[in-house]
């Protein structure tokens, strides 16, 4: 089967198209055939191996993972013995390693059934995304009805993801995109949005309750002016991992001096929430976005594409034309 693969890190030029071993699923596992896939930073992160010391402080020397892609969805094809929940001609979506190949298999334990009325492309662009823009405004932003929220980078893969689940909570929600993605954000529930290339909101009058960050592109002390005081900010990311590592270093810090609360997390794997996130799609109250679409010899381009950072929802790699 064909798989994208690297042996170094590097540029995407190190990402290759290449003829491996189709895999077998062990007890555990379900076989997949690809049929979408989606990118997240986390495979550029990992592509370029970051600087020398961080390499060296998380172990990271020749990739390890040498298959890129963890966002999948497509039909079961054979199941291991000790699988209950699914069987072959299954419809599913979740999380798995190497989601960029024509097969991958999966846990049971990280899949869950696609509903019928969601393409194979919007399925596969919910694991990493939804999960943070989930796991972060509910379970670290304890998200409450009518609660002023501001998602600062509202019009990429979380921050579209987390507009909407925001809406589902019925929060006010302010967007933070540039001019060309003002349309989308409000299309998507936003109660506002407001054009980053104009206007700083930290330097604003309004006041909110929880703020995702997205962007890590403001000080603590921009957000402390802006934040209610038992307001939560919970922080996600950032371009230059020396700033998100100062981040996290801070950020606990800071909550036990002030009565503001700020959080950086990293999404956990969840059946539950891969459910949660199912359940919204099947009641049309989540709809992915989904910005560009690739071919799988195309991933290089993908993933130029997305550390660029400014996609405008999900990064697609679409296999069914292949399959
Ligand atoms: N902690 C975790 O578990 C976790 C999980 C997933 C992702 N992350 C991190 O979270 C961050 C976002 O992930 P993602 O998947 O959403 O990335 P993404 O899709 O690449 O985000 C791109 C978006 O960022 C927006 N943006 C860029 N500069 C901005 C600014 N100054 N103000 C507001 N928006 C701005 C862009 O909007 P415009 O084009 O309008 O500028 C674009 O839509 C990344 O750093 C990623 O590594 C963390």
């Amino acid at each position: 089967m064909k798989a994208i693969v690297y042996y170094n890190c590097g540029s995407p030029d190190v990402l290759k198209c290449e003829e491996i071993e189709k895999p077998v699923p062990n007890d555990n596992e379900v076989l997949i055939k690809v049929c979408a896939a989606s990118a997240n930073p986390l495979d550029w992160r990992l592509m370029r191996g970051g600087p020398y010391i961080v390499r060296k402080l998380f172990g990271i020397g020749k990739p390890k993972i040498k298959r890129p892609g963890v966002d999948v969805a497509g039909e079961v094809e054979t199941v291991g013995s000790n699988v209950t929940q699914f069987k072959p001609g299954d419809s599913v979506f979740g999380l798995c390693k190497g989601a960029f190949a024509e097969y991958v298999c999966a846990p049971e334990s990280a899949l869950v059934l696609k509903p019928d009325n969601v393409t194979f492309e919007q399925a596969a662009s919910v694991p990493v995304a939804a999960f943070t823009a989930l796991q972060g405004l509910r379970d670290k932003g304890h998200i409450q009805p009518r609660q002023k929220v501001l998602i600062n980078g509202a019009a990429g893969g979380v921050g579209t993801f987390a507009v909407q689940i925001a809406k589902s909570f019925s929060a006010d929600v302010t967007g933070v995109c540039s001019t060309k993605n003002l349309n989308m954000v409000r299309s998507i529930g936003a109660d506002r949005a407001i054009d980053y290339t104009h206007e700083d909101f930290t330097r604003g009058t309004q006041r909110y309750d929880l703020i995702l960050d997205c962007v890590g592109n403001h000080s603590f002390s921009a957000y402390r002016r802006v934040l209610n005081p038992s307001g939560i900010c919970v922080i996600i990311g950032g371009k230059e991992l020396w700033s998100v590592l100062i981040r996290v270093l801070t950020a606990p810090v800071l909550s036990r001096l002030v009565s503001q609360k700020f959080i950086f997390f990293i999404a956990k794997l969840s059946k539950e929430d891969l459910t949660t996130m199912s359940e919204l799609m099947a009641r049309g109250k989540v709809t992915p976005v989904i910005d560009r679409r690739y071919t799988l010899s195309e991933v290089p381009k993908a993933i130029r594409y997305l550390e660029e950072g400014h996609a405008r929802g999900k990064v697609v790699i679409n296999l069914e034309s292949a399959n």
